[in-house]
């Protein structure tokens, strides 16, 4: 149904380890998360965040729980079913970038579509036009070290959306950037989320980017805490 969540997480436990040396990261997180909304991931360092985003994402399984996303029981999934809803449905942004530094922009944004097998010109047209949606399309033939780390985040973005993602997940994407590029790129998430309706899920330690997200996610000591909701828009 359209106005089901877009994710659905139900007594989610992923544990680190085994017998004496065992850490349980998340102890039963139980979250649904609506189609189009602008979510971010609050809480104290060590409370589970990036494990609950590498679940969300795919790139990791609970240990036990429900993850229903788009319908398809991800923890029943293969790796090579995982990896196929990672490439048509998800987009990831991380703190530190992660762009090939001897490639150009324009590269390093169409290299999920290079996985995907697409063609050079198809390439290349999606991947001018995820530039342009970030501001960069004249920066197209720069290099990372050619860019300041505010450009540098915004072709990760246009990596992470030029395969027209349904979901956008940002692990801290704007830990490694000042407040006045922390708000250029809060807005073309906000951007992206309005215009595009892609769903964002954002981690973040700063209440002043979090605010421009609808609802915020509230973690502590692996479970969800409190959630907010009906904010910024
Ligand atoms: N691969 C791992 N192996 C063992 N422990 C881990 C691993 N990843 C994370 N942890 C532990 O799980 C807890 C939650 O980590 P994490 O999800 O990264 O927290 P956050 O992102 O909120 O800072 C921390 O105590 C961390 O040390
Ligand atoms: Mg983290």
């Amino acid at each position: 149904m359209a106005n089901d969540p877009i994710i659905r997480l139900r007594r989610i436990v992923k544990t680190y380890g085994t017998g004496a040396t065992a850490f349980q990261a998340l102890k039963g997180i139980d979250l649904d998360i609506a189609r189009g909304d602008f979510v971010a991931v609050m809480g104290p360092s060590g409370s589970g965040k990036s494990t609950a985003m590498n679940i969300l994402g795919c790139l990791d399984m609970p240990t036990s729980g429900e993850y229903l996303f788009h319908g398809h029981h991800v923890e029943t999934l293969d790796r090579d079913q995982r990896a196929l809803l990672r490439r048509r449905y998800l987009g990831f942004v991380f703190q530190g970038f992660n762009l090939l530094s001897r490639t150009t922009a324009l590269e390093n944004v169409e290299l999920p579509l290079l996985y995907r097998g697409e063609d050079r010109h198809v390439r290349y047209d999606h991947g001018m036009a995820a530039l342009d949606k970030v501001g960069l399309k004249p920066w197209w033939d720069h290099t990372p070290a050619e860019l300041s780390g505010g450009q540098q985040q915004r072709v990760a973005i246009a990596r992470a959306i030029v395969t027209n993602p349904d979901v956008l997940l940002a692990d801290e994407p704007t830990g490694n950037l000042d407040t006045e590029r922390s708000i250029e790129i809060m807005e073309l998430l906000t951007d992206l989320n309005r215009s595009a309706g892609i769903t964002v899920i954002m981690v973040t330690h700063e209440p002043e980017m979090a605010a421009f997200a609808r609802t915020i996610v509230h973690f502590r000591d692996g479970v969800v805490e409190r959630i907010e909701t009906g904010g910024a828009h």
